[in-house]
């Protein structure tokens, strides 16, 4: 087999991007990078979710509410740009029928020869149940496979995250393993599965059709 080609410098292939829509419970499902102006409505929903947020994110230094403010948003809004500026990153909001809705992070992309990233994510707790994550996924790891050119996506969970698992469960993620003390969460080193989906595993079609097929979403 011939060598790969290597890939120019400072390609950022898929991004910036728009992905769906998808309907799921009768709601509408898109993805949009994230927006300065998202501050608001970013911090608004994670003050008011920080017992629903808090046990499974990293550890926030200097009190949940003052990292989760308005005031916080443009900083993490131009490292965000400017990673997903380098190729490093796809940082999507979720829109639910149009509002922001949440989040999902494509990160620590590594180019040739690996070829691999993580993937992130948190909905509204007020959206939560309904499929809307499993779905953004699903569009998410459809591009990332596609025009983004990956090879595996990994994700990292709390075994006591159910409703994480069931996610990366649904859309067909594989459990490699359990990373010992893996992350501050929480205010303490827990423990997490490493879970991943390589290009070998995308179903006929993508995610996005195999969520359809299962009867989990609709184009339309
Ligand atoms: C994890 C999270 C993103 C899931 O979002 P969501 O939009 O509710 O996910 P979905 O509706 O697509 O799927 C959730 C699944 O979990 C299941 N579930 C929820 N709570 C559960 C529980 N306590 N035990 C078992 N299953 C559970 C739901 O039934 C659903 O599965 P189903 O469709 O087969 O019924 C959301 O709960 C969240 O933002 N949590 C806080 C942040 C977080 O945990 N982020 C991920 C860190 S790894």
């Amino acid at each position: 087999m011939p060598p790969p080609v290597p890939e120019p410098a400072g390609l950022r292939p898929g991004w910036p991007a728009r992905l769906g829509p998808l309907r799921v419970a009768g709601l509408e499902v898109r993805l949009r990078p994230v927006r300065l102006r998202d501050g608001s409505d970013w911090a608004r929903i994670r003050r008011r979710d920080e017992t629903y947020l808090r046990p499974w994110e990293p550890t926030t230094h200097g009190g949940w509410a003052r990292r989760n403010s308005s005031a916080e948003w443009p900083g993490r809004w131009w490292l965000l740009r400017s990673s997903a500026r380098r190729g490093q990153s796809l940082p999507f909001v979720i829109t639910v029928d149009g509002a922001f809705g949440g989040h999902v992070m494509i990160g620590n992309v590594v180019r040739e020869p690996l070829l691999s990233a993580y993937v992130g994510y948190w909905v509204d707790s007020g959206l939560a149940g309904r499929g809307v994550t499993t779905a953004a996924v699903a569009l998410v790891l459809d591009h990332c496979f596609g025009p983004v050119r990956l090879h595996r996506v990994e994700a990292t969970v709390r075994p006591e995250n159910a409703a994480s698992v069931a996610v990366l469960g649904k859309l067909g993620f594989r459990r490699e393993g359990l990373l010992r003390r893996y992350l501050d969460v929480d205010g303490a080193w827990r423990d997490h599965y490493s879970f991943a989906v390589t290009a070998e595993e995308v179903p006929p079609g993508g995610f996005a059709a195999r969520l359809i097929r299962d009867g989990r979403a609709s184009r339309t």
